[in-house]
């Protein structure tokens, strides 16, 4: 009685589906398989369509920041570019530099390394073009800094190049954009 019991509590136990005869996996059937190719002649895995998985440097756009200093900006600074960008500034930047652009922002508030003051009250730097053009700020949101993360996978090329727009005319009250000597040749920007 007592091993008629027990065969009967092993033939309930459960167990892996495809441990008996009779059961069969849904998944060995004649189907195509995740990439695998449709086309007889080229077996193996299908290629991606291009584009379709990251590649690097497409999100980045730039080699580094010597690079990206010499970037010329592509958008002008007119109301429309300003206004998207200070949309962006409040998303992605306030929570560290501030609404104000001193570094007063509440996340930057609990970093051991405070972030930068934007605007031209800046006591470091004032920010001239000359010193730090378009480029440099452009290229400091692409690949970020020792503690401030790389917005290149939240912000587009062009849209990076809003919030640089924004930080010119609002946070340091209208001060010209990039260096004069180098306005005089245009489009070499990377705009996406
Ligand atoms: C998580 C906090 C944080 C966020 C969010 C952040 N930053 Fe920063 N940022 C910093 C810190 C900290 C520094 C100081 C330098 C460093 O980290 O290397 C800095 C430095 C900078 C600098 C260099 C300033 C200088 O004086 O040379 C620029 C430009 C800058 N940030 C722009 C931005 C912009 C634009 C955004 C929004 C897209 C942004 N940051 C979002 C923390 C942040």
């Amino acid at each position: 009685m007592r091993k008629l019991s027990l065969v009967v509590v092993l033939l309930l136990a459960p167990s892996l589906a495809h441990a008996w005869p009779w059961s069969r996996d849904m998944a060995n059937q004649i189907s195509v398989k995740p990439q695998k190719s449709v086309d007889e002649a080229n077996p193996g895995m299908t290629a991606f369509p291009k584009r379709s998985v990251p590649v690097a440097g497409t999100t980045v756009m730039v080699k580094d920041a010597d690079a990206a200093r010499k970037m010329l900006n592509p958008i002008p600074a007119d109301d429309k570019s300003v206004e998207q960008g200070g949309r962006l500034y409040a998303i992605y930047c306030t929570p560290c530099h501030g609404k104000s652009g001193t570094g007063d922002g509440l996340v930057g508030d609990k970093l051991i390394m405070k972030p930068w003051n934007l605007t031209n009250s800046n006591e470091m730097h004032n920010w001239d073009p000359k010193d730090y053009p378009d480029g440099f700020i452009w290229g400091y949101i692409s690949l970020g800094g020792a503690v401030m993360p790389s917005y290149a996978n939240d912000l587009s090329a062009t849209e990076r190049w809003h919030v640089v727009n924004y930080m010119r005319k609002v946070l340091q009250k209208g001060q010209a954009g990039q260096a004069a000597t180098q306005a005089t040749s245009t489009g070499s920007g990377q705009a996406k």
